[in-house]
């Protein structure tokens, strides 16, 4: 799908306008990005929900938060990525009646050294990153569907465009190696993003996906050695390295007034490290109809989630995949 949306050259959070009719639910709202992004959100208005594992870590923020923005609306959701059945759980009441008006999709694990399975057996990285995420948005989507134009925005990494992150053995049973999984899951992300876009086709919700740039946070907690070693001077090249910069695409992407469905944005700076967000533009074999469809029914097959966003559109339907789903199930 190309990206149709302006660049932005002067685009800054503190364009972001009033939000208070706005409820934002964001996964990893706890740490690092997500809790900036919440930050901005909170402070403009937006009754945010933060979604994470830890009650004790989800409480800490919201007290970070509110001594940030007195009288911030604020409330938050337990929900384990790596457990369809916590993702149930925590859905249910909120599918049951809530409206959500913005999903961020930002939770994370990287670099996992040895590989290691969700409590439903998928290889982590790809089923907290992908499968939790592809799992929450179906479960949610009774609540998207009530707001009058629900956005959805997954944030995924530079990481994506890696050869490495071809999605054949998606959950790595043939080889495990540590950041190859996460390319995967990133690949996973926008080619998510891209094929909800087209099934949201024809409604008022939206799906964008976001790389953050480069930023220090718990995400690194597992790159012992060369790798934490780069990604920390190159942090320190860069004038936003910080969370609150890489926080950034997803502000934009989930605030702007007008967005390219299944666009991807991500910082316009020197290597796309950090500044200000711009749309990215995609490696040629990524996102096809094909392989669109093809990870669809694929992760429905392995969640066992049947996710058909548009009333009338059904996942075998022939307009989104001319023939070539690999139907799995
Ligand atoms: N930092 C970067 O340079 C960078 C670059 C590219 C992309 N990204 C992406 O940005 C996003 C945010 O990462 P970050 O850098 O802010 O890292 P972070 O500080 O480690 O935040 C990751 C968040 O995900 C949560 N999480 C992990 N597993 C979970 C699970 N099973 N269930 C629920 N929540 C879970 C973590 O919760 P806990 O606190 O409980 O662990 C944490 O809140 C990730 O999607 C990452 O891939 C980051």
């Amino acid at each position: 799908m190309v990206n149709r949306s302006p660049a932005s050259p002067h685009w800054s959070p503190e364009q972001v306008g009033d939000l208070s009719d706005q409820v934002a639910l964001i996964t990893g709202g706890n740490s690092g990005i997500g809790l900036e992004t919440a930050r901005v959100l909170a402070r403009h208005g937006a009754h945010v929900l933060l979604a994470g594992r830890r009650p004790d870590t989800l409480d800490h923020a919201v007290a970070e938060l509110r001594a940030d923005t007195p009288g911030a609306r604020l409330d938050t959701l337990v929900v384990d990525l790596g457990s369809l059945a916590s993702i149930a759980e925590a859905s249910a009441p909120l599918a049951a009646g809530r409206t959500i008006d913005l999903l961020i999709n930002n939770a994370g694990v990287m670099n996992i050294p040895d590989r290691r399975t969700t409590a439903d057996g998928f290889e982590l990285t790809v089923g907290t990153n992908h499968l939790g995420h592809f799992a929450l948005t179906a479960e949610l989507m009774p609540a998207l569907r009530r707001a009058r134009a629900a956005r959805v925005v997954t944030v995924s990494a530079q990481a994506a465009t890696w050869r490495s992150g071809q999605l054949d053995d998606l959950l790595s049973e043939q080889r495990y190696r540590a950041m190859h999984a996460y390319a995967k899951s990133k690949r996973a992300n926008i080619v998510f993003t891209q094929e909800l876009a087209r099934r949201l086709s024809g409604m008022s919700m939206t799906a964008v996906a976001v790389h953050p740039g480069v930023a220090m946070t718990n995400l690194q907690r597992h790159s012992a050695g060369l790798l934490s070693r780069a990604v920390i001077a190159m942090t320190r090249r860069t004038l936003m390295g910080s969370p609150a910069g890489a926080a950034w695409p997803s502000l934009y992407a989930a605030t702007i007034p007008d967005i390219t469905s299944g666009g991807f944005f991500g910082p316009a700076g020197r290597d796309q490290t950090s500044g200000t967000p711009k749309p990215v533009k995609l490696p040629r074999d990524m996102g096809s109809l094909a392989e669109g469809a093809w990870l669809w029914a694929e992760s429905e097959r392995l969640t066992g989630i049947r996710f058909e966003p548009h009333p009338t559109c059904r996942a075998d339907d022939r307009r989104l995949n001319p023939g070539k789903t690999t139907d799995r199930s």
